[in-house]
C-alpha cells in the first residue's frame, strides 16, 4: 500500500493549534480486553504520552474502571463508543459520561442524534465520526453510494460543525480539505496512522492510512494510534519516531 500525496497547508499550519503539547498529539488506542493489559500499556507509554483512547472492547470489559484509573494518573481520556441510537437514548447515554473527566467522546448519526448528544455533553468535547478509516471507495460502491469518501466526510463534518460539534474523527486523507474549507475551529482527530509505507501489513483492516506527520501536517490536531504502538516490540521507539515526525510537520 502506498501513501497518498496530501495537500500542502502551510498557512493553515501557522494558525494550527500549536498549543497542543506534543505528548497529547498522539492518542494511544487501548484496544485490549482487560484493565490490567490497558494499565500495562499506559505504564509503558506514559513517560511520553498523556492521552489514551478507551474504545468498545475495553469499555465492555472494564466499564469506567480503566477510564477512572487513567484520569487518576493525570492523563486525558478519549471515550470512543461511537454512540448511535434514537436521539433520546443517545442523549441519556452521553449524560452517563459527561462530567466524569473524559475529554473527548464520539458520536455519529443524523442532525437529531447529534443535537441530542450536544444537549447532554456537559464538559466533554464531542466528535462526530465522519467515515471510518477502514472504509474505502469500494465499500461506498458496494453500499450503492455514488459520492466519494472525501465528499461524504466533508458533508458530514460541515454538518457536525454547523450543529455545534467540537470536532470530527476523519482520516488524514481528508484532514487537509476539512481544515481548509471548514476552518480552525473544527478539532480533527485522525486514526488510521501507520509508521511508514514499508511497514504496512497487507492484512491490515485500515484502508485510508497516512503517517502521523502527514496527518498533523495536513491539519489533524491529534492522531489516534493503536496497534503500531501497542503491538510494537519497543513502543517508546515508535512513539519517539512519530513525535519527531509530528514536530517536523508542525515546523514545515
Ligand atoms: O490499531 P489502529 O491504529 O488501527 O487503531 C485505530 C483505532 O482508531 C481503533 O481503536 C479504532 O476503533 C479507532 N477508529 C478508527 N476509525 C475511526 C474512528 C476510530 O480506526 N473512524
Amino acid at each position: 500500500m502506498s501513501f497518498p500525496m496530501l495537500p500542502n497547508h502551510n498557512q493553515m499550519k501557522k494558525m494550527s493549534k500549536e498549543n497542543i503539547p506534543l505528548q497529547d498529539r498522539i492518542i494511544v488506542a487501548l484496544d485490549v480486553d482487560t484493565t490490567d493489559k490497558a494499565q500495562e500499556i499506559v505504564k509503558r507509554c506514559e513517560s511520553h504520552i498523556g492521552f489514551y483512547k478507551v474504545g468498545l472492547q475495553l469499555f465492555m470489559a472494564s466499564w469506567f474502571e480503566t477510564v477512572d484509573w487513567i484520569l487518576d494518573r493525570g492523563h486525558k481520556v478519549m471515550l470512543d463508543l461511537k454512540f448511535f441510537d434514537i436521539p433520546e437514548t443517545v442523549k441519556l447515554a452521553v449524560a452517563q459520561v459527561n462530567n466524569r473527566g473524559v475529554s473527548l467522546a464520539t458520536i455519529h448519526g443524523n442532525d437529531a442524534i447529534i443535537r441530542a448528544a450536544l444537549e447532554a455533553r456537559g464538559d466533554m468535547k464531542l466528535l462526530a465520526v465522519t467515515v471510518l478509516t477502514s472504509f474505502g471507495e469500494e465499500d461506498m460502491r458496494a453500499m450503492g453510494m455514488t459520492q466519494s469518501v472525501s465528499d461524504l466526510v466533508f458533508f458530514r463534518a460541515r454538518r457536525a460543525l454547523e450543529l455545534g460539534c467540537d470536532g470530527v474523527v476523519s482520516s488524514g486523507m481528508e484532514a487537509g480539505r476539512l481544515k481548509t474549507e471548514l476552518g480552525e475551529k473544527l478539532l480533527i482527530v485522525t486514526p488510521g496512522i501507520r509508521p511508514g509505507a514499508n511497514t504496512m501489513d497487507p492484512a491490515d483492516d485500515q484502508k485510508r492510512v497516512v503517517t502521523a506527520g502527514m496527518a498533523v501536517g495536513s491539519g489533524a490536531d491529534h492522531v489516534v494510534v493503536g496497534r503500531p504502538i501497542t503491538r510494537a516490540a519497543d513502543p517508546i521507539l515508535v512513539i519517539e519516531t512519530m513525535q519527531q515526525d509530528i514536530a517536523a510537520a508542525l515546523t514545515r
